[in-house]
């Protein structure tokens, strides 16, 4: 009676009725009939590896300006923009059946195609609405409390230390936050290292640490780091174990990395950005380890609802599904996320990692040679990606944005208490644009 009640109402709209059901009543509901009748989106030319000017007429980007801020948060490419459309008109048409039909079908499939992209598998794999939410998950969920402590950086972005601060006020877990360089444009490997194994002690139960630092463009080591880590850990008991948390929004969409390789317990990172996703998503990976240690904030739907209701046991429940934020979302939008994953193995990790940090190099060889400016990113590829900070003498970081807006260029200041001018070149820039950029910034001296 129980099963058949939920089937019957919160079941259907949460996709596990679909699960339940013989495949063939679920290939004939009413849903499937609604799918089909939304035009299947039209393929596109198939996008040779490496042709980034075939890449570029996939975005409605306005050609009046020069982008160089398009990270901040994606311009929705072609593909990505008909998947969205085809689950906008399903939904519109008939939202209960197509939900019930798709959620849990669809979320699977999301989480699968980000495991082709950043390695793992789909069911570690939680989606969010954005970096932000993904980090907040990651820390409110662990369960730390008094006499623990907490190792972050200095240079980790404001929904970091916010997500980490209101933890540290509801656990009673203390904050030790460390400085791994000074200079950004100076970062050793070495110098990451023995700064972060300095800052951990006994009572160290989380490092956090960003991936590619938003205020200056360094990337940090995070294999090496992680070594530290690992160091720290031996003899732990397995409740004691330092558990490493990654924010690596910047990085993701540009290395071409597994980041399940990268040596942390957590990986964090909207898909709004690099990625070209849907706005108002992201994802958070984490091992079995990790997940095992954690509290989900709140409640998942699909499975965790099924397990709610006596349908499973919650221990079958995956912790993707499980920890991936209940309530219904902008379906539409996380449903299109595989298509901004298959557009990037489309192109190549590996086409797509030398071509931003060809025209990142172009950038600050650029900006190295001019007298006026600092250039504040490492110039080596190992230690920075995407992001190149700078600051013009004797202009503000936003007088010199304003200065490039005025000649049709965009790009932002970085939004830290020290700020800096930044430039983003991105697979949307040409090596012409990134000339004319400099040409402007060498006008301003
Ligand atoms: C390092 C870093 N983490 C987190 C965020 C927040 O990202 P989102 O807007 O996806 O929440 C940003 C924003 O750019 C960022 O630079």
């Amino acid at each position: 009676m129980r099963r058949r009640r939920f089937i019957g109402s919160a079941g259907a709209a949460l996709g596990v009725a679909a699960m339940a059901q013989p495949a063939a009543a679920a290939v004939n509901s009413p849903a499937d009939t609604t799918a089909s009748q939304v035009p299947a989106p039209s393929a596109d030319k198939p996008l040779a590896a490496g042709d980034w000017k075939a890449l570029r007429q996939l975005f409605p980007l306005t050609p009046d300006y020069i982008h160089l801020a398009t990270f901040l948060l994606a311009s929705h490419p072609a593909p990505v923009a008909r998947e969205i459309e085809k689950h906008r008109q399903g939904l519109d048409a008939n939202p209960a059946d197509y939900v019930h039909a798709h959620s849990l079908k669809m979320e699977m499939e999301t989480a699968d195609s980000a495991a082709r992209y950043m390695g793992g598998k789909g069911a570690n794999i939680a989606l969010t609405d954005s970096t932000t939410m993904s980090l907040a998950m990651m820390f409110s969920g662990l369960q730390v409390g008094p006499g623990d402590e907490i190792v972050q950086t200095v240079h980790d972005h404001y929904s970091t230390d916010m997500s980490l601060a209101h933890k540290a006020a509801r656990s009673g877990a203390s904050i030790r936050q460390v400085a791994l360089y000074d200079q950004p444009a100076e970062v050793s490997v070495e110098q990451c290292c023995t700064r972060l194994a300095a800052a951990i002690t006994p009572r160290t139960r989380v490092v956090a640490v960003t991936w590619v630092h938003s205020s200056t463009g360094v990337k940090l080591p995070v294999r090496a780091l992680a070594e530290v880590v690992s160091k720290a850990n031996d003899g732990r008991a397995e409740q004691d174990r330092i558990l490493f948390c990654v924010d690596g929004v910047h990085g993701f969409g540009i290395e071409d990395q597994d980041v399940t390789q990268l040596g942390c317990d957590f990986f964090a990172a909207g898909t709004h950005k690099w990625i070209f996703g849907p706005r108002g998503t992201g994802v958070l990976w984490g091992n079995d380890a990790a997940w095992s240690r954690s509290e989900p904030v709140i409640p998942g739907f699909g499975l965790s609802y099924g397990a709610w209701l006596g349908m499973l046991p919650v221990d079958k429940v995956p912790p993707g599904r499980h920890f991936t934020p209940g309530g219904f979302h902008s379906f539409e939008h996380r449903w299109a996320l595989p298509a901004a994953f298959d557009l990037h193995l489309a192109l190549g990790k590996a086409n797509v990692q030398q071509r931003i940090h060809q025209l990142n190099t172009q950038t600050k060889e650029g900006l190295a040679s001019m007298a006026h400016v600092t250039l504040h990113t490492p110039m080596s590829s190992a230690l920075s990606s995407g992001l190149v900070c700078f600051d013009v003498d004797g202009r503000t970081p936003d007088a010199v944005v304003q200065a490039l807006h005025a000649k049709g260029i965009i790009m932002s200041s970085t939004p830290y208490r020290q700020s800096h001018a930044r430039f983003a070149p991105s697979l949307l820039n040409t090596e012409q644009e990134i000339d004319r950029a400099l040409a402007e910034i060498r006008a301003l001296a």
